[in-house]
């Protein structure tokens, strides 16, 4: 975890407040590749909790999250601290990072965020997004070609990492071609955002800055493009409801979309393909009964869902069931333990794609609540409606699924499994 976010939290007298989780490594690894047994203790203990690692409160309990992310007290807009903390060094860097992240519409409070997100609600209805079926479809298809068959494959390198970045590029009129740079970019400020817990901070902070830098030049060029020979696409949408944005608020939150739009989905991909090979009789029903691919991806999200977690900022002194959360301390909302709450949830541990009531939090609630969420489930639903027409079986080949290091996102970072004909 950066030590800018300890910064951010408050001082020795948070020393002495009881911390159920003190003495537990919150970024051991081994929590890391199966983080719920210790945050499904501290949910049944106590659903909010300070804890001194994360410099935080820690939010496990479903009716708390779904509080925090509804809660007015509560703010995005906690990126000072990490601006400060830069070095001279990469003080050009880090301040380009700064700000455009300082203007994406997940870290910003009313009234900006309003507007900004006024600017792409258009593009992102439900029904816009379900138009895009046979285009998804396609892209599944054409990846599927170059799958073996009866050798192992990668599934996150092959499959679900280039299915959301062809989507995405495509809608926001990015080449194929630039894709490969793209991802790196976006790895690169991934490590920032999501604060990787395997690369050295110093590091971080330096190639996330560069590949700020990068995208905000690269995405001016693409606006000034299509400015001057506008199209069907979403950069073209998003520019036709821009009025009162500067153009850097426009690009700064193109970066987010083409970030957010690929990194989630790859894991949701990722991850409900996991799903489906640690039973294959999963893989089966779907074949058997394809209506039963919504569920299963919306039982991947709540299960294992990509954002793990949410940071918020207390604005004012604030209760949070029974607890005061002073003003200018961090909270994390844990949203995959929530997804788990046995209050919520009936037998919550079992994977049940037929479960009838699913208010999974997996794409957040409230104002900031997933933009992409429709296209996220379009492309998760395509890609198992795609896997399970073509192929007879799919089962881990080797030791199974390698977990990302990472305390926000969750998802496989290698993912080989077996195909058959
Ligand atoms: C399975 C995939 C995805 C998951 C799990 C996911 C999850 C989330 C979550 C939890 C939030 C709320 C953040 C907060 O409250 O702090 C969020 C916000 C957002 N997501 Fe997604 N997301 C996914 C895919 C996408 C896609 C495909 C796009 C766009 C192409 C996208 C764009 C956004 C944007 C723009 C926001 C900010 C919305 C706002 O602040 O008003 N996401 N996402």
């Amino acid at each position: 975890m950066h030590d800018a976010i300890r910064e951010a939290g408050p001082g020795k007298a948070a020393e002495n407040r009881p911390d159920p989780l003190a003495g537990t490594n919150l970024t051991d690894p081994s929590i890391i590749a199966d983080p719920h047994p210790v945050y499904g203790a501290l949910q049944a203990e106590t659903p909010v909790v300070w804890n001194q690692q994360l410099h935080g409160w820690v939010v496990t309990g479903y009716e708390a999250c779904r509080k925090a992310m509804l809660h007015p007290g509560m703010s995005v807009e906690k990126l000072d601290p990490f601006v400060r903390h830069s070095s001279a060094a990469d003080r050009k860097n880090v301040e380009t990072l700064g700000e455009v992240l300082g203007d994406w519409m997940v870290f910003k409070d009313p009234p900006t965020h309003t507007q900004l997100r006024r600017s792409l609600k258009d593009a992102f209805m439900p029904a816009e997004i379900r138009e895009l079926q046979p285009r998804v479809r396609a892209i599944v298809d054409d990846l599927m070609t170059a799958l073996p068959v009866g050798a192992p494959v990668d599934m996150v390198a092959n499959f679900a990492f280039p299915l959301p970045a062809m989507v995405i590029g495509d809608l926001f009129g990015m080449p194929r071609e630039e894709l490969d740079t793209l991802k790196t970019w976006s790895d690169d400020l991934g490590k920032f955002v999501l604060a990787s817990v395997d690369a050295e901070q110093d590091r971080i902070y330096l190639l996330a800055g560069e590949a700020a830098r990068q995208m905000k030049a690269r995405f001016q060029v693409l606006l000034d493009d299509h400015r001057a020979n506008p199209r069907d696409d979403f950069t073209s949408r998003m520019i036709a409801n821009s009025d009162g944005l500067t153009d850097d608020q426009i690009v700064h939150n193109l970066v987010l979309l083409l970030w957010a739009g690929h990194e989630t989905t790859t894991n949701l991909i990722a991850t409900s393909i996991h799903h489906l090979c640690r039973d294959p009789a999963r893989f089966t029903a779907l074949k058997d009964d394809p209506a039963r691919v919504p569920g299963t991806v919306e039982e991947s999200l709540r299960m294992d869902g990509p954002a793990q977690m949410l940071v918020r900022f207390a604005k004012e002194d604030l209760e949070l069931e029974g607890h005061i959360i002073p003003k200018g301390e961090m909270v994390y909302v844990m949203l995959n333990t929530a997804n788990r709450d046995p209050a919520m949830f009936d037998a919550p541990e079992a994977f049940d794609a037929a479960r009838e009531v699913n208010k999974h939090l997996g794409f957040g609630r409230g104002i900031h609540m997933c933009l992409g969420a429709p296209l996220a489930r379009l492309e998760g639903e395509q890609a198992l409606h795609g896997l399970t027409e073509c192929y007879a079986s799919m089962r881990f080949a080797g030791p199974g699924t390698e977990w990302r290091q990472n305390l926000i996102i969750r998802g496989p970072r290698k993912l080989e499994v077996l195909l058959a004909g």
